[in-house]
């Protein structure tokens, strides 16, 4: 039996460890960030993905820096942190949860009084309370979710249809909109669990699929493009639920690639289609998502494809992993890594202060959460 507790990021005041996202499935390699430049290069590669765990190890990475250097004065402690989270900060754009973190430790660093220690102090305090407070935060957003889909949808058992990985991995733990299927399998609600490849990085196969063996929940892969004749031919399926990287003033939320298609064909098959975020990925200073930077990634992650090796007889193996080549050479290619789904095709915002849904008007009010 499998008892390992999946662990994205790994912190003591002794060092920060992160899991490399990159050899997953295949091999669980834990690697050390020592300081803000080897955060801002796992998670432009995407050794460490997912809103919120990119906004912690860029917090935490920069509180180990801290830690290891020399400072003669308060200022410099607030140049250094200041500079460090601007850096940080230009390593993913889409993702509201780290400019979000970035902001609100250098606040804290410049309205704190004090000399250096006590400054370096405070940022360090504040950054493992994010780790901290990440958890009970996704904890409660699967409570919500699971109470909000008693209300709409009943007390029978369904299925959920998700994309990309919104889990543990993509966390401090447990995950948002897989925490909210993680909340209604305890519940003893949960059907079956259908995750999407989630195409071209696959997140779904690699990571959701991996934390949904680890869990023991009843689940199934299927490709990007089995989507819509899935919903058709499995009318048990009541739920799309989907995480976010930003949602905007308007309810308008950015989030992995193939999560648009996913609001439209929910709105055609009657499935409700539902955003599990914390309010550390809503950005009420951006009005709708046309305003969101969605992030370009490299046309090699479409192209290729890396695994491990197989034997004639179809065994995998995990000695010898390769990188292969797909397509005709000379394609040209085009590879947004997210993208948005309009706010009128969501049915509900799942946080961790509570669920927000349209009002008669046909809009939401997000605002209430930050006053
Ligand atoms: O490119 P990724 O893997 O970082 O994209 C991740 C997603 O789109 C997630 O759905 C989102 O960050 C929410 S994770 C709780």
């Amino acid at each position: 039996m499998v008892t390992m507790v999946l662990e994205a990021i790994k912190y003591t005041p002794q060092g920060l460890y992160i899991l490399d996202q990159l050899r997953l499935p295949h091999e669980s390699v834990y690697i050390p960030i020592a300081n803000s430049v080897d955060a801002f290069n796992a998670i432009r590669s995407m050794t460490v993905r997912g809103a919120p765990a990119i906004a912690i190890v860029a917090a935490l990475a920069l509180a180990v820096e801290l830690a290891n250097t020399e400072f003669p004065t308060a200022d410099e402690v607030r140049r250094f942190v200041s500079e460090k989270l601007k850096y940080l900060v230009t390593s993913r754009p889409t993702a509201v949860n780290l400019s979000d973190a970035a902001g609100k430790l250098e606040n804290l660093v410049n309205e704190t009084e004090g000399d250096a220690k006590k400054l370096v102090g405070t940022y360090i305090a504040a950054a493992e309370k994010m780790l901290v407070d990440d958890v009970n935060d996704n904890t409660n957003i699967g409570r919500n979710g699971l109470e909000w889909s008693k209300k709409i949808i009943g007390n029978d058992k369904f299925s959920i249809l998700t994309i990309c990985n919104t889990g543990s991995l993509a966390t401090a733990g447990y995950g948002t909109a897989l925490g909210i299927i993680r909340s209604i399998h305890r519940d003893g609600l949960l059907s079956h669990a259908y995750a999407l490849e989630t195409r071209p990085y696959n997140q779904g196969s690699r990571l959701t699929a991996y934390e949904l063996v680890h869990d023991n929940i009843p689940a199934t892969l299927i490709t990007d493009s089995m989507a819509s004749v899935l919903l058709k031919t499995h009318p048990e399926i009541k739920m799309i639920v989907v995480g976010a990287d930003r949602v905007a003033k308007n309810g308008d939320t950015a989030n992995k690639i193939g999560t648009y298609q996913l609001s439209i064909i929910a709105k055609h098959h009657g499935v409700k289609f539902v955003v599990a975020a914390p309010t550390t990925s809503i950005d009420l200073r951006t009005k709708s998502g046309e305003d969101i930077v969605i992030e370009q990634r490299k046309p090699e992650e479409l192209v290729t494809f890396r695994g491990p090796v197989i034997d004639t007889e179809g065994n995998v193996t995990k000695e010898e992993i390769k990188t292969v080549h797909i397509a005709a050479p000379g394609i040209g290619v085009w590879n947004p890594a997210f993208d948005v789904a309009p706010a009128a095709l969501i049915d509900a915002i799942v946080t961790e202060k509570g669920v927000v849904e349209k009002d008669e008007n046909g809009e939401f009010h997000l605002e209430p959460f930050f006053l």
